[in-house]
């Protein structure tokens, strides 16, 4: 209670008000220091204005809070009181003041009705005699703290060829000699569905782009139908989600981003992009650039977790890989940056859901991911389905326009998520399709993804005048322009018969077998249960997702495709070799409780009496063997679109399962297969050893088996903090401090019911080597605010094995204009060194990675302020120093 009064005294002191009196008049600025008897103190700045015996004037805290006031002077001494308000509750601020040279004021004040006292002295502050204007006067006499902040670096010419003067005099050419029908068909894309029959409007150029389809022969099929028979010979553009792989399949998203490997993830964007080209692809509708900080949202799995400096970089390393250095480049696809934009903040983690972010918020944590893609020369975006702060993503002119196209200069096109322009009257936002395909157009959509509102609305549009033919040529051109890019209109076919070489590329399957290795996070190893000696002889490998091709794979496979993944009983198989028992049981089936839109595989699931039975036999199959490998986690379906959960336990009878075999008392090992982070309280504390493998893709049970077995050591860490509970969501690591931070001794305020702390943090992961920082330097204590710094650190490998790690930067920030994270991550870099080896690695610390947007100043800023720098293994690192910013 006590604590309270105070904290409330001392934040009520923020409005608190200067002196003034005597013969000389105490007109002027003046710079207060206000002093807390309680402790504490205030720098005030305030314009006094003295008529007669009447004094009033206003102040501006440094904390940028404003008080006006009014008074009396008699002889040298002044007073005044000031009636305000704090949290509803009336506050008087009794003042006395003495002039005690005509520079120099000094007082008392008192807080009622509390009686908490205070002292203050002024000093006549000859900067702000000029007038009083209160920013003006906070930077030049509270000493200013922050600055105005050049923004991120737009789009680079360089990097967006589909802009360059000799695509644009050809688009022009062409645009000249369309007819309105024919502008409108660019920007309509069509849903492939098989035994759809869209001749007739490829045709007449009544469609732009094709979406859905995957079949090679069809894709030259329908494109001869378009250049050949249309008026203007314009080609397709044909699209697919080519998310982690198109024939080779490699980890989902969130897996690679735990590589924290942004070069593999480049080269694995390149095989994808080199198969689905070879396939007749043209453009994938990836990278998913969503930061998702709620695990319950099952999207979560598609991009690359909670943290916006690694999202920036997986997002600049995915447009690499699939665009090449620029667009047109041979083997590459268009890129799409999705989903445009904060749909990772979806309410209550349920997909689909409204997302309500401040500015602040979108600007430092959402957009950066964009903004890198933006950079590295993405051809397109694709605008969320949610609503973003009221307005839908499809129809928001901030985000589509000021954002993007303003502010960024990004001069490619934004395609709409499937059937958004309609949902738009779903939405509550258009009245119908027509006030649909007007406002989503007007606010920079370009291209309507398979719902047929503009094909149906934008003519008739523009024949009104509701929408003018500059608007239409807008929208057009840079659809255009990505063609011309491409190459399509020289080379619109596919060579059917390079596609079988390209997709059985055995160097692909072996760069899918590294990104699954260097994507495996060691959750837990103890007394070295990992790695598994090569000379076991009877093992059992337990569980639903152990020998199951669809769920190694992951989502976003799209049909036809074989599923040929080799599952985790086959690699320990393989490992293992024909002297050694490996045997299987795949104990209950798991399953959604309501099933997937998605659901490829609706069979009945077992009945309670075979999940029984099932159970039993895993049981026993478990006790028949000397060493258990048990593989648990979600199926590929329960996580990714429309794949949203409240809880994050390990669903079905898994936990039950795991227990029992526990109980028998013999080594067991668990490696999860998840698309989400799960929360497996009990197995972090019972199961010896924890093996996180994610959804790791064609060569994912060989690379499990490498690491169980030691040919690989794990070097992985988590892109995401698994959190202990689903109630626990939103949860990420670089949360704003509070009143009463996680960092006070004894701090438990968070839950009664249970720790706040997170089962495994960000950035988190082990090996079988160990790991030593040290040395931790600045190369300058002190800096001034639009300077860089460079950071250095030594690593050594402390352990007997060769590994990675990958060390990591985190800063805070510890006052500014706003209040900021705890924790960010400002750098990392995965190293490999030889056991007792040495390496110094070296950080820089410079403007883009200090700035910020303020809500409070409403803009881009740099604080000169002291900067807490940690660098370690993961977000709890301790190894810290001090920076010091310098206005
Ligand atoms: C809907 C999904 O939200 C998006 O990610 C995907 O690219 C499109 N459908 C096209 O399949």
């Amino acid at each position: 209670m006590r604590k309270h009064l105070v904290l409330f005294v001392l934040a009520a002191g923020l409005a608190t008000l200067p002196a003034a009196a005597a013969e000389s008049s105490l007109t002027g600025t003046w710079a207060l220091e206000i002093s807390f008897a309680a402790g504490g103190s205030r720098g005030q700045t305030c314009a006094l204005q003295q008529s007669g015996v009447d004094l009033s004037g206003s102040c501006v805290g440094d904390d940028g809070s404003t008080l006006d006031f009014k008074g009396q002077v008699e002889g040298s001494t002044a007073s005044w009181k000031s009636e305000s308000e704090w949290s509803g509750n009336p506050i008087t601020m009794a003042f006395k003041a003495t002039l005690t040279t005509p520079e120099e004021l000094n007082g008392t004040f008192e807080l009622l009705p509390m009686g908490m006292k205070g002292t203050f002295s002024g000093r006549r502050d000859p900067g702000g005699q000029a007038g009083y204007d209160a920013a003006l006067t906070r930077s030049k006499t509270a000493g200013a703290t922050s600055f105005p902040a050049a923004p991120p670096a737009p789009v680079a010419q360089a990097a967006a060829p589909f802009a360059s003067a000799a695509v644009q005099a050809k688009v022009d050419a062409l645009l000249a000699r369309m007819t309105v029908e024919e502008k409108v068909g660019q920007l309509v894309q069509l849903p492939g569905f098989s035994g759809a029959r869209p001749e007739a409007t490829l045709r007449k150029g009544g469609a732009g782009s094709v979406l859905w389809l995957n079949d090679t022969k069809e894709f030259n099929r329908l494109q001869r139908v378009a250049v050949e028979e249309s008026r203007l010979h314009i080609p397709l553009l044909f699209a697919l989600d080519v998310i982690h792989g198109y024939r080779t399949i490699f980890p989902m998203p969130l897996a690679m981003a735990a590589s924290w490997d942004p070069a593999l993830v480049e080269r694995a964007q390149t095989i994808a992009a080199r198969e689905a080209r070879a396939a007749g692809i043209h453009w994938t509708f990836a990278p998913m650039l969503d930061i998702a900080r709620d695990a319950r949202w099952g999207r979560i799995v598609e991009g690359a977790g909670e943290d916006p400096f690694l999202g920036q970089a997986m997002a600049a390393a995915q447009v690499r890989g699939f665009q090449g250095t620029a667009l047109g480049a041979a083997d590459r696809v268009a890129a799409c940056a999705k989903h445009f934009a904060a749909y990772g903040a979806a309410e209550g983690g349920r997909d689909y859901d409204s997302v309500n972010v401040p500015e602040s918020q979108l600007r430092n944590v959402y957009l950066p991911p964009f903004h890198a893609a933006a950079r590295a020369g993405v051809a397109t975006f694709m605008s969320a389905y949610m609503d973003l702060n009221d307005v839908p993503a499809a129809a928001n002119r901030f985000l589509l326009r000021d954002v993007l196209r303003k502010e960024w200069g990004f001069q490619g096109f934004v395609v709409s998520d499937a059937m958004a322009p309609a949902s738009l009257i779903t939405q509550g936002f258009a009245r119908h399709g027509r006030d649909a395909a007007y406002r989503s157009l007007a606010a920079g959509l370009n291209m309507d993804m398979a719902s047929g509102t503009f094909s149906r609305h934008v003519a008739g549009l523009v024949q009104e005048g509701k929408l003018t033919m500059a608007q239409l040529d807008e929208a057009v051109r840079p659809i255009l322009a990505v063609k011309f890019a491409l190459g399509l209109f020289d080379q619109p076919y596919t060579d059917e018969s390079r596609m079988a070489s390209v997709l059985n590329d055995p160097a692909h399957r072996q760069e899918a077998r590294l990104a699954a290795q260097r994507t495996m996070v060691l959750l837990r190893n103890e007394k070295g249960t990992l790695p598994l000696r090569k000379d076991l002889e009877n093992v059992a490998v337990i569980g639903p997702l152990a020998d199951s091709r669809e769920d190694t794979e992951g989502s976003w496979i799209l049909a036809p495709h074989p599923h040929d993944a080799v599952t985790v009983l086959e690699g320990i198989k393989a490992k293992l070799g024909a002297g050694a028992r490996v045997s299987y049981a795949k104990g209950p089936e798991i399953r959604r409780d309501i099933p997937s839109p998605f659901d490829r595989d609706p069979k009945p699931a077992q009945t309670p009496a075979e999940a029984e039975q099932a159970f039993q036999q895993a049981l026993a199959t478990a006790r028949a063997a000397d060493t258990i490998v048990m593989v648990l986690g979600e199926r590929q379906d329960m996580a990714g679109e429309a794949a949203s959960r409240a809880s994050l336990d390990l669903p079905g009878r898994q936990q039950e399962l795991i227990e029992a075999v526990v109980a028998l008392g013999k080594p067991v090992v668990l490696v999860l297969l998840n698309g989400r982070p799960l929360s497996i309280n009990w197995a972090a504390e019972h199961v010896s050893a924890i093996l996180e493998a994610w959804e790791p893709g064609s060569e994912g049970g060989h690379a499990v088996a490498d690491v169980l077995f030691g040919d690989v050591n794990p070097g992985g860490k988590l892109p995401v903090s698994v959190p202990r509970a689903g109630g626990h969501a939103p949860y990420y690591y670089a949360h704003n401090l509070t009143q009463a931070p996680e960092t006070a001794p004894g701090f438990t305020s968070r839950y009664w019911d249970g720790r706040s702390t997170p089962l495994y943090p960000f950035g988190f992961g082990l090996s079988y080597t160990s790991f030593a920082f040290s040395n931790l330097k600045l190369e300058r204590p002190e800096i001034e605010v639009g300077e860089t710094v460079g950071v250095t650190v030594d690593v050594t490998n402390t352990g007997e094995r060769e590994g990675d790690e990958v060390v990591q930067l985190y800063v805070h920030q510890r006052a500014g204009s706003a209040s900021r994270p705890a924790r960010e991550l400002k750098g990392f870099e995965r190293i490999h060194l030889a056991p007792g080896e040495k390496r110094t690695v070296r950080f820089s610390l410079g403007p883009d990675e200090r700035r910020y947007w303020s809500s409070a100043e409403g803009q881009w800023v740099l604080d000169a302020e002291r900067f807490d720098i940690w660098v370690g293994g993961d977000s709890r690192a301790t190894l810290h120093t001090v920076l010091t910013v310098n206005p």
